[in-house]
């Protein structure tokens, strides 16, 4: 089977937003790292890897099935962070924004009957509902633990810790 234009197209503004997210993610990384925040810099360094790891996963899709993967470039992210807690806003935003995306791929794949690329993205679907879940509870230890310095410390702490658990 081969992917229609429509779908093509989609994967490859997919592959362009997964692409974006890893760029997002390692500038929040390098952020951390001159902030001292050395737990959040191994988080989001890993984080980046993940998505280029998904676009990747997306290239190597539309290729195999006849179609040709765009491969994208972006301008520099933002690199301007006011805190932690801020940045991780951004990250479950963005992750909200990916997680749409995918869903309208799916929307699509189910009209067109393409039973091939609904099957691939079932994957990506788990994956976003992990991805929210792990921001939603990170952004929770704010409430849970504080906003001041030993706090901040305690969760660069658990963000190290997280970056070392596999997905
Ligand atoms: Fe690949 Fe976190 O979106």
């Amino acid at each position: 089977m081969k992917l229609s234009t429509k779908i093509e197209k989609l994967l490859n503004e997919q592959i362009s937003l997964e692409f974006s997210a890893s760029s997002n993610y390692l500038a929040m990384a390098s952020w951390c790292e001159i902030t001292g925040y050395s737990g959040a810099a191994a988080f989001f360094y890993a984080q980046s890897t993940e998505e280029r790891d998904h676009m990747l996963k997306i290239i190597h899709y539309v290729n195999s099935l006849g179609g040709k993967s765009i491969i994208p470039s972006n301008k520099s992210p933002n690199s301007n962070f006011k805190n932690l807690e801020n940045l991780l806003k951004t990250s479950l935003k963005n992750e909200q924004t990916v997680t749409k995306s995918i869903h309208k791929i799916v929307d699509v794949a189910i009209k067109e009957k393409d039973y091939s690329t609904n099957a691939f993205l079932e994957w990506f679907v788990n994956e976003q509902i992990q991805e929210e879940t792990k921001f939603e509870t990170l952004l929770q230890k704010f409430d849970l633990i504080g906003r001041d310095k030993l706090a901040i410390n305690e969760i660069d702490k658990i963000l190290q810790k997280e970056s070392q658990s596999p997905e």
